[in-house]
């Protein structure tokens, strides 16, 4: 018999029973659905929609539900569709009658918006405390990295030298942003949607303010329909899941990049790492590749979730039951890939001499050259001229800027003088660069100070 057997002369399709059952993917929600109606029960109690003393059967019904879900002795069942109704039903099997008065003044449609709620809030703060962690295991490498000089790259093509901290530090950034976005979200996330009802609230007179203290929720709802027609928390959280899968696809394909025989500016620790079934000598970055490859699919949980909502016609409908598995597979793709990220990251091994010697060639301290000439009082777009020159004389004679003699300087240009040596070494290019936000050491030590505060705030 169901639920809401009482309107229907025929039994549900066995195949509709399977369609729409979603138990299957919502059982993970058993905890905060229990934890919920614990705190509706004793609410209902307080004002005397029930009595105390039942409240107070049923929430110790309910816990032993929750203990028997923990202790493996439940099975549960499909045709009670999903868990809501499994765990009433559980309920009553357990206290009887009873059992029946717990879903007075609610609805499915305010229960599961409830549960999805605290659900998220929870795994919110898993997700920030990993990426805390990620942060904190970049800004020691960052720390031991201050003066490891790399080249800085745009269009792919060697640019300027930078630092490997300062390279790290732009991650830094993203990942701080990520959790601010987290953190923004949670406030979202954090209303308390019962009361709400199926969508028209209720004649009873609950206090939903109670229930909201009982279950650590910052606010309640302000209007029914609303309250359990929104999803936007679950869109957000997707839209961050999918920025942080971003920024970590980004690392990871310079994380590729760099393991390469071509780059080899770091290696992957082999715990990290796996190997070929045909070629002996390979060692691949699958994990980096597999994080690359997941980030698309938390794109595809942002997108079937925006459009399983596009169109949906105020209040509940049960197109919003496909919000979960979007959401789930977003929280468990972000979590799994942060899992094994952070340790990729922490256990690779840096080759610093061969940043270096790539920070040597492609010119990148072209600019530096033009820059000297400027303080000499050369206009900027002269001096880029004459440095231009100076870099297509080098291709011909198949030096670097730091090989040309100074004869061959000054025939470029009569201002230089030997201290262009000391100005265009790579090392120096980097260290020159104080600006806020810049490469040189002392810039990244305020940078990585800096996180290390707002670590603190968000
Ligand atoms: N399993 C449903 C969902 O996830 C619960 C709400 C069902 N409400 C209803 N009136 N059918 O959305």
């Amino acid at each position: 018999m169901k639920l809401w057997g009482g309107r229907f002369q025929k039994t549900t399709d066995s195949l509709v029973e399977d369609f729409h059952s979603s138990i299957s993917f919502d059982q993970r929600l058993y905890r905060h659905d229990i934890q919920g109606s614990i705190a509706h029960a004793t609410m209902l109690g307080k004002v005397g929609v029930i009595s105390p003393g039942e409240a107070e059967q049923i929430a110790e019904g309910l816990r032993q539900v929750l203990a028997d879900i923990e202790g493996g002795k439940v099975e549960f069942d499909v045709a009670a569709e999903d868990i809501h109704m499994n765990v009433e039903q559980l309920l009553t099997a357990k206290i009887g009658a009873l059992g029946k008065k717990l879903h007075t003044a609610r609805s499915r449609n305010d229960q599961v918006a409830v549960d999805v709620r605290m659900y998220l809030k929870d795994e919110l703060k898993e997700i920030r405390a990993q990426l805390k962690e990620l942060v904190e295991t970049l800004l020691n490498l960052a720390e031991q990295h201050r003066s490891t000089v790399m080249p800085g790259y745009t269009h792919m093509q060697r640019a300027q030298p930078v630092t490997l901290a300062h390279h790290l530090m732009a991650y830094v950034q993203m990942l701080l942003r990520d959790m601010d976005r987290l953190a923004d979200c949670y406030r979202r996330t954090d209303v308390m949607p019962l009361g709400a009802g199926a969508l028209a609230g209720t004649t009873f007179p609950l206090e939903p303010e109670y229930t909201a203290e009982l279950l650590g929720f910052a606010s309640v709802q302000n209007n029914s329909m609303d309250a359990v027609s929104d999803r936007d928390f679950a869109v957000e959280f997707c839209a961050d899941a999918a920025l942080i899968m971003m920024h970590l696809s980004r690392f990871c394909e310079e994380i590729i990049l760099w393991a390469t025989g071509e780059f080899a500016f770091i290696e992957l620790d082999d715990a990290y790492s796996t190997g070929s079934s045909i070629m002996p000598q390979k060692k691949n970055p699958d994990v980096a590749e597999l994080i690359r490859g997941k980030t698309g699919r938390v794109y595809g949980d942002l997108m079937g979730l925006l459009t399983v909502l596009k169109g949906l016609p105020m209040a509940y409908n049960k197109d919003m039951q496909e919000d979960k598995e979007a959401l789930f597979d977003a929280i468990d793709t972000v979590k799994g890939c942060l899992m094994v990220f952070k340790p990729m990251v922490a256990t690779m091994t840096v080759r610093k001499e061969n940043m270096a010697q790539a920070a040597r060639g492609g010119f990148t301290n072209a600019t530096d050259v033009a820059d000297y000439l400027v303080k000499k009082n050369v206009p900027f777009r002269e001096a880029h001229e004459i440095v231009g020159k100076a870099v297509f004389y080098c291709l011909q004679q198949g030096k670097n800027l730091e090989e040309l003699t100074l004869e061959e300087y000054k025939g470029l240009s009569p201002i230089f003088t030997e201290d262009i040596y000391t100005a265009i070494g790579v090392e120096y290019c980097a260290a020159a660069r104080k600006v806020r936000g810049g490469p040189a050491p002392e810039a990244v030590t305020k940078a990585i100070a800096a996180a290390r505060d707002m670590l603190k705030t968000i």
